[in-house]
């Protein structure tokens, strides 16, 4: 039951929970009730899932079982443990030339960077501007936050157009949300870009929360980020999840304006009190580590996927960043696509779980070399309506 009770003594209800307003704003998110459905079918091709299918590094194993030897049961730092703030710093500069009076501080994982982030920023009437795709949280955060999103549309290329950007801000406007290299396009964009959407903010005085959680996955250029356009105010949030395949060991960070940061470690403190302390120990491992072979390995999937899928007919951006392709659905809507696909033994993802375009899917490649080719058999045999 939502809300507060309004009712006689004489008729007590049986049950005395009444849940929040809020609770209205969140469901079960739509990725999950089709990811259920798809858990349901022996020997299912699992092209639906969104991360590494690499397992954690073994350097990054065994300091963090070093860290449970150490016996770090105690409580941390609310910003994180200062060696690896250090480490992210000096991470953070090289990659993206993070100023002198930027702040970094770890997180439970990315969402929590992102949690973090509105909360501090944005309340009641406030508008967000979120990208249309976008990655599922952004919009129910910002209404658990209590501002609106207001959506910007990618263009076919699920490239930046600023002009439609410019076109969303009202004096409302407190925050515009990016996400390069994205989910669920797949699209990193480009410096050119980037340094158009700086320019804008600048002059608007609006400030970014750019997600760059992908930001490994890069294959034709390097990583750009819209940190490296100084004068717009910009907060980094990225993580240890896809990079090092430790989505479910909950780390990640925010890097930015310092009273930014400030706010957030406030609300660290009461709601997580610190981000997990042996896995900040282990993570200490992770800078040091090269991945480059399994962006190569990335790259080559990807490759091999986009080959598959434009033989087959589909209308596909090649996706030059993250690891998932949004291509059109080839007949029908994304819903009768997508079932069809789960009676074909294949679990996508609708495209409407993160757009209001009804008209796309995602897949991923972060699959093994068999489950790709089995999953483009399968595209393969429901490119045409049956
Ligand atoms: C774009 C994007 N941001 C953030 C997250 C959440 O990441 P984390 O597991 O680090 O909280 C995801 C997870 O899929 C994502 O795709």
């Amino acid at each position: 039951m939502i809300g507060s009770p309004r009712i006689q003594v004489e008729e007590l209800p049986r049950s005395g929970l009444f849940f929040a307003q809020r609770m209205e704003v969140v469901g079960i998110s739509g990725i999950r009730e089709f990811l259920a459905k798809g858990n349901q079918i022996p020997d299912i091709i699992d092209l639906s899932i969104g991360q590494a299918h690499f397992d954690v590094p073994e350097a990054l194993k065994q300091a963090t079982i070093s860290a449970v030897e150490e016996s770090c049961g105690r409580y941390g730092s609310p910003q994180g443990a200062p060696e690896l703030v250090a480490a992210t710093r000096r991470h953070l500069r090289e990659k993206c030339g993070l100023a002198a009076d930027e702040d970094v501080m770890m997180t439970c994982g990315t969402s929590g960077a992102i949690t973090l982030a509105l909360m501090a920023l944005i309340g009641p009437g406030d508008e967000v501007l979120v990208p249309d795709p976008h990655f599922v949280i952004y919009h129910d955060l910002v209404e658990l936050a209590g501002g609106t999103p207001v959506y910007y549309r990618l263009d076919d290329r699920f490239q930046l157009d600023v002009d439609e950007i410019e076109s969303r801000i009202t004096g409302r406007t407190r925050l515009l949300i990016l996400n390069s290299p994205a989910n669920p396009t797949g699209t990193a964009f480009t410096p050119g870009e980037l340094e158009a959407l700086a320019d804008l903010c600048r002059e608007r005085r609006l400030p970014v929360l750019s997600d760059e959680l992908y930001e490994l996955f890069v294959y034709d250029a390097p990583h750009a980020s819209i940190k490296h356009f100084p004068g717009c105010e910009s907060l980094l949030v990225s993580g240890f999840s896809k990079s090092y395949g430790m989505a479910g060991w909950r780390l990640g960070w925010a890097a930015g304006p310092a009273e930014w940061i400030d706010k957030m470690r406030t609300l660290q403190l009461f709601i997580y009190v610190c981000p997990p302390t042996l896995v900040q120990k282990g993570a200490l491992a992770a800078f040091d580590i090269d991945m480059s072979a399994m962006v190569d390995s990335y790259r080559r999937k990807r490759d091999v996927m986009y080959q598959g899928l434009v033989a087959s007919g589909y209308q596909v951006v090649k996706p030059a960043g993250s690891f998932f392709f949004f291509p059109r659905v080839p007949w029908g809507d994304d819903l009768e696509f997508c079932e069809h696909a789960l009676s074909e033994k294949l679990a996508l993802l609708p495209g409407r779980c993160f757009s209001r375009r009804k008209d796309h899917f995602r897949l991923t490649f972060a699959v093994s070399d068999e489950t790709l080719e089995r999953g483009l058999a399968a595209l393969a045999k429901i490119a045409r309506r049956p």
